[in-house]
């Protein structure tokens, strides 16, 4: 079988590394990929969101399976357009996308079906939405209904902020049509976790649980980022908060797309907040995490295609997933400067040292080749992957990874999973 794997980041050298393992694979492609997919696929020059291109390849290479790495495609509706050329494609139809391509949406349908989640008002008018964060008061969170490339949301705990975020989102329009409306949402204060599940728009197939590290300094301090790090399993997702996510988020969603008629069929991520001991709902995302994909899939014992397979052809309750017992953690080393501006075209060093040890896998994202020699290419370069007996074994591991790598101007989080290390401890005194 040829795959053709969509997108150039984290996320997707994972998914090439996995496809690459299945014995039903004979050959991957990645469309743009990067330095890291190039070492197991074939990279192909067109960009992820150039669907017409994307379709004509599939079409004249003979493709059997194209999975999709990044919202933007699938909210464009780049499923609907391969399906329309019998082209077997994994993901969201643009329908069903609207879970992440409209907070507005999303947020209406929670509603209605009676869905954990912060409570809101939705606004298409700059001054209306003024006068509600005037009324409401501190603190709030400020939304662009549309894809911002992860930047739209904007946590106000001074009026002034708050103002100031409406007028950029919907007068100056930084992120464009996407700030034609604003959601405003009541703060919710707690820990974040992420779950990602395989759904056929029937039933589910949850992934392990694993928590993001968004913040760009330690101590979860500055800007927001795609992801400095994950770990898995989460330990805030007890036994408990795992069934209220499947029975009180998960399932009333996948059934009330359907009722809605928007199916939805692919990989669903709930980005959560477990506020006071239950679990909210924060976001959907209709794609794999990144980089929530790096740790998880190094767990994952099964094939991968026969899950997406099943995905496709609606009959995943006949699946099981096999795990791994081991935890595991992934570091993401960054550009200096990442999320604002940075320098790239950095030579990358000690790859090959760290890439030598037991349980550790290196996925690259911003990379590329520079006359054969690796340079940084991006903000978010590697993600530096081990597994380890437990948490603290998996951290020990991924950061004598790191220690060995080295450019100019590398940055990476020193705490990447010490909160599931506290929470460990805490267990073992009680
Ligand atoms: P989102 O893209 O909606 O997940 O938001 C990005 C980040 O903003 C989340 O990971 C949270 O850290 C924060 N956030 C979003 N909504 C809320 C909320 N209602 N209360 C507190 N923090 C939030
Ligand atoms: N790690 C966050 C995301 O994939 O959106």
């Amino acid at each position: 079988m040829k795959v053709l794997v969509i997108g150039s980041g984290g996320r997707e050298h994972t998914l090439v590394w996995k496809i690459h393992q299945s014995p039903k694979v004979s050959k991957v492609y990645c469309a743009p990929g990067n330095a890291g997919t190039l070492s197991m696929a074939e990279n192909v020059d067109i960009r992820a969101d150039d669907i017409n291109a994307l379709v004509g390849f599939a079409e004249s290479e003979g493709i059997d399976l194209t999975v999709v790495g990044p919202e933007l495609p699938l909210t464009h509706g780049i499923v609907d357009e391969f399906e329309k050329k019998g082209l077997r494609i994994f993901g969201p139809n643009k329908k069903a996308a609207e879970l992440e391509g409209s907070k507005g949406f999303t947020k209406d349908l929670l509603k209605k079906y009676d869905i954990p989640t912060a409570s809101y008002s939705i606004f298409d008018s700059a001054g209306d939405a003024k006068r509600y964060i005037k009324e409401i008061g501190m603190p709030i969170v400020v939304k662009a209904d549309g894809l911002a490339a992860g930047k739209g949301v904007i946590v106000c705990h001074e009026e002034k902020e708050a103002i100031k975020a409406i007028d950029s989102i919907m007068v100056e329009k930084v992120f464009g049509d996407a700030g034609d409306r604003v959601v405003i949402e009541e703060f919710l204060e707690g820990e974040e976790a992420s779950f990602m599940v395989f759904t056929d728009g029937k039933s589910v197939l949850p992934m392990l649980s694993s928590q993001d590290h968004k913040a760009i300094y330690d101590g979860d301090k500055g800007p927001n980022t795609g992801g400095m790090g994950v770990y898995t399993p989460a330990p805030v997702i007890t036994p408990d908060i795992f069934s209220e996510i499947m029975d009180g988020i998960i399932m009333p969603t996948i059934e009330g797309m359907a009722a809605e008629g928007r199916p939805y069929r692919g990989v669903l991520y709930a980005g959560l907040m477990i506020a006071k001991g239950s679990p909210m709902l924060l976001e959907f995302n209709v794609r794999f995490g990144d980089p929530e994909t790096q740790p998880i899939l190094i767990r994952m014992e099964s094939d991968i295609i026969p899950i997406i397979e099943a995905v496709i052809e609606g009959n995943i309750d006949k699946i099981d997933i096999k795990w791994r017992e081991e935890s595991s953690v992934c570091v993401v080393m960054v550009s200096k400067g990442y999320p604002g501006s940075y320098q790239k075209g950095k030579g990358i060093e000690g790859l090959e040292d760290a890439e030598r040890m037991e349980g550790v896998e290196i996925f690259h994202a911003g990379t590329r080749l520079n006359q054969g020699n690796l340079v940084t290419d991006g903000g978010r370069v590697l993600g530096v992957t081990a597994l380890g007996i437990d948490i603290k074994e998996a951290i020990r591991k991924a950061y004598e990874a790191v220690s060995m790598i080295h450019w100019e101007g590398v940055y990476y989080r020193r705490d990447i999973g010490r909160k599931a290390l506290l929470k460990t401890k805490l267990k073992i005194k009680n």
